[in-house]
């Protein structure tokens, strides 16, 4: 990036007074000088936040691999792109330098287009961390396909409801993989999958494990075998901005989840340039994000927002305690890292093992540590802080969403003064705003409320893939005008927002977003149950953990109910996937609900939380006697 760092307090605040007061100035500044564009934009924004239209760099015509990869190869091809750090310590790791990225690129965008696949089409890849995720996304987008990378923990069905939901013509998937002393077979989960899918015609699978795997003749194919004949000539697709990049699901508060568009030109400055000011990046930096590309963190801050500014990016395919508990200190030692972004429960549980596991790894490399997907408690961020980041590396504790396609209000290292639990300051082009629950915007300072957005920013999702109506009732009704992030949030006397946690039906657990309908769908379908309300309740490690009240058909006596709990979770875990399982389960008579029916989650929560002190008004209630007995049986 050209320009845009900013270098300190007074700097970010007359970035950020310019970026309100003239944003299409401010991001044309920003996209001309830093992006390499086949065409300008006519026009920088257009927007109608009633009607949820959103438009940036209209005309514009490019490619993000342009970016990504082939504008750096005469200065830096051969600078290493990826470092790929494989679950096994005693494997080697993998160096991918930009020269060699693009070639391998080429190949699988060789291998797509030979499949068929052309652009606007879809591709699923249900991948484990491995090189071939990212070169397979970058594949797509260099010849203009849509990836939706769903998450390799995902179940056969949830699977297959996304296949569905985008119509993918590919899947792209592994023989297996490795996760800490576990091996997991991904084809088979995928067979299952295509049992209840149209779409597919071409099965690409990777070879990672010595797992034995059927192939279906005609539908199947070894990457393998293609890749020794593909070529590595590739013609770059010419996209226009606003021509779909990616959709990536994620869990709404009500029924299936929602495919998230993200389009080239907005998400490509977005990513770009939130990366290269939030990560403080400069150019012999060694990057890791420990996140999952499964997840929106892994798209933007793995791959596309590092990748576009030239940067070396580590992909970590194992987990934090494998073999042992000091795993993530010792790939930063042996990489020298220099930014470590990760996630609070990750921190969590990490902090619980003795500080023997991280002293003795020398972190000396690290300069800036960040933070994503929760609210981030006061203990975790000082254990953060003192023991990796050393009190010398400023936590960068980012608040953003799916849904924002980028970083939307963190601290900048070395500008902003950080302060525990804060995600302190918008970003230059973000207004946030605090509206109470009649819809009145809240000014002033030391005020709590409900987080929304006033103006559009470029990294903005566009819409739901295939349901644009539920995209504008989901963000932009509640608060007329606003986009609505979900999430309530509180900004204290200089300023500065702490997001409290989400105000709707979603329960963040693990970092992980999990809508409670989808659960509750899954529990109602098991024949014994009635119906069922999940709330989320503290937990030390995950934030929060799932609570299920489940009512029965029958009262259920002589059922055996630790082995209907089993098959409950069992339900659980086919159907979304083992992070969704509840942690506990009460049977009840009945659920407490208001007289048009929905049921009082606050309540049901306080009870969860072993919280029995003040339950608000219930006299409202349609069977307010229930919430008595939900209390005694639960104390029982
Ligand atoms: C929700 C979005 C953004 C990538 C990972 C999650 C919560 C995220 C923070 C933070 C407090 C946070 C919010 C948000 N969240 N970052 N720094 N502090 N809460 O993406 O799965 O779309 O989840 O994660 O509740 O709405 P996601």
């Amino acid at each position: 990036m050209r320009n845009y760092q900013i270098e300190d307090l007074p700097d970010y605040f007359k970035q950020y007074k310019k970026s309100i007061k003239n944003p299409k100035k401010f991001w044309d500044n920003i996209a001309d000088k830093n992006f390499v564009w086949y065409q300008r934009w006519s026009k920088v924004v257009d927007y109608d936040m009633t009607e949820a239209k959103i438009t940036w760099f209209k005309n514009a015509k490019l490619n993000i691999v342009k970016n990504c990869i082939d504008r750096h190869l005469a200065e830096r091809g051969e600078k290493t792109a990826i470092i790929w750090e494989p679950n096994d310590p005693k494997e080697e790791a993998l160096y991918i330098s930009y020269n060699d990225l693009y070639k391998r690129v080429n190949k699988t965008a060789n291998i797509l287009r030979d499949l068929g696949i052309k652009k606007g089409d879809r591709v699923c890849i249900y991948l484990p961390m491995i090189p071939e995720l990212a070169i397979t996304m970058l594949a797509c987008a260099k010849l203009g396909a849509i990836h939706s990378v769903i998450f390799a923990g995902f179940s056969a069905s949830a699977v297959a409801s996304r296949v569905n939901d985008c119509g993918a013509k590919m899947i792209i998937t592994s023989d297996g993989s490795y996760r800490g002393s576990k091996v997991l077979d991904l084809k088979s989960i995928v067979d299952e999958a295509l049992e209840k899918t149209e779409s597919i015609e071409n099965v690409l699978v990777v070879k990672r494990t010595h797992n034995e795997i059927k192939m279906k003749e005609g539908r199947d194919h070894r990457m393998a075998d293609l890749y020794e004949k593909a070529s590595e000539d590739f013609v770059t697709v010419i996209m226009d901005a606003e021509d779909p990049l990616f959709i990536l699901y994620t869990s709404g508060s009500t029924g299936k989840p929602k495919g998230m568009l993200h389009t080239c030109g907005g998400y490509m400055v977005y990513t770009g340039y939130t990366f290269k000011n939030i990560f403080n990046y400069k150019e012999n930096d060694i990057y890791w994000c420990t996140a999952d590309i499964g997840w929106i963190t892994g798209h933007s801050y793995i791959l596309y927002g590092p990748l576009c500014n030239g940067a070396t990016t580590v992909i970590f395919e194992g987990v934090p305690t494998y073999p042992q508990p000091d795993r993530f200190w010792e790939v930063i030692e042996k990489h020298k890292v220099t930014q470590f972004y990760t996630a609070p429960t990750a921190i969590r549980s990490l902090a619980k093992e003795s500080t023997e596991w991280v002293d003795k790894h020398d972190l000396s490399s690290l300069k800036v540590i960040g933070s994503v997907g929760e609210p981030i408690n006061d203990e975790a961020w000082h254990w953060f802080n003192d023991h990796v980041g050393k009190k010398k590396c400023p936590v960068v504790d980012t608040w953003w969403q799916t849904e924002t396609g980028g970083i939307m209000i963190s601290p900048i290292p070395f500008v902003t003064p950080t302060k525990p639990t804060y995600a302190t300051l918008p970003l230059p082009g973000i207004q946030p705003v605090l509206m109470d629950d009649k819809r009145n915007e809240i000014s002033g300072n030391q005020v709590t409320g409900n987080l929304c957005i006033r103006f559009p920013w470029p990294g903005i999702a566009r819409t739901i893939w295939g349901d644009h109506q539920r995209y504008k009732e989901t963000y932009f009704s509640a608060f007329p005008g606003k986009y609505f992030t979900g999430d309530g949030a509180l900004r204290d006397e200089v300023g500065y927002y702490r997001i409290t946690g989400r105000v709707d039906d979603v329960i963040i657990v693990s970092g992980h977003n999990l809508g409670t309908a989808p659960i509750e769908d899954s529990i109602n379908q098991h024949p014994a149950v009635a119906e069922s309300a999940i709330v989320g309740y503290p937990h030390d490690i995950k934030g929060n953990a799932l609570y299920g009240y489940v009512m029965l058909k029958e009262i259920g006596e002589g059922r055996d109910r630790d082995n209907l709990k089993k098959e409950i979770n069992q339900l659980i875990s086919d159907q979304i996937g083992p992070i969704a399982k509840l942690d506990k389960i009460q049977f009840v008579s009945g659920l407490p609900k208001t007289r048009s029916g929905k049921i009082m989650r606050r309540i049901l929560r306080k009870i969860a939380e072993g919280d029995f002190s003040n339950f608000g008004d219930i006299s409202t209630l349609l069977n307010p006697e229930i919430v008595d007995e939900i209390k005694n049986e639960r104390l029982g």
